[in-house]
């Protein structure tokens, strides 16, 4: 990180959503505002700017946090995903924008890009720790507590989650059958 001539602002490298960029940034912007602001992704929403609603949602280094709480400065070199990373022209939707379409998860849509960012970042923390995770009904609701939904849209997004966290699990189950049947048995 370089530090310009004025103490307020230094020049950052970001990689969001597999581009990289080069940013004049001055220190007291936040990464929601980063985002939405300077690089035009405004599908993370500022709801609440406090980090209390999670429409701001998004991953850093995998890991979902809320945007709004930090500041772009402090994460020179980061890998950042927003909702428009999840999905791309050649592979489609991701998986849990299908399952939100599929069950019809939302209302105003608002909160959805927070929501799904979140959803997102809950199965790869069940995917690292799969012993810990609960991803049943209550477990899921829980997990995804911190992302509201002013439209009470809750019991059909933890169905979306579930569907997904369903189809990986199974996934996961037919490639451990496959390489146990590939096993040679002396
Ligand atoms: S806008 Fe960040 S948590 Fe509400
Ligand atoms: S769908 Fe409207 S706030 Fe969640």
């Amino acid at each position: 990180m370089e530090h310009s001539t004025q103490e307020t602002r230094s020049r950052i490298g970001l990689h969001v959503n597999g581009r990289s960029y080069e940013l004049d940034v001055d220190h007291r912007v936040t990464l929601l505002d980063l985002l939405r602001e300077h690089l035009g992704l405004t599908g993370a929403k500022k709801g609440c700017d406090h980090g209390q609603c999670g429409a701001c949602t998004v991953l850093v280094e995998g890991r979902r946090v809320n945007s709004c709480l930090l500041l772009a400065v402090a994460h020179d070199g980061s890998r950042v995903t927003t909702v428009e990373g999840l999905g791309d022209d050649t592979q489609g939707l991701h998986p849990l924008q299908e399952a939100f379409l599929e069950r019809d998860a939302y209302q105003c849509g608002y909160c959805t890009p927070g929501q799904l960012c979140s959803a997102v970042g809950l199965l790869a923390e069940a995917a690292a720790d799969p012993g810990a995770a609960d991803l049943g009904r209550a477990g899921i609701a829980e997990a995804m507590s911190g992302n509201l939904c002013r439209c009470g849209a809750y019991p059909r997004i933890v169905d979306a989650v579930r569907d997904v966290a369903a189809a990986s699990a199974s996934a996961a189950t037919a490639a451990a059958d496959a390489a146990g049947a590939g096993r040679v048995v002396a």
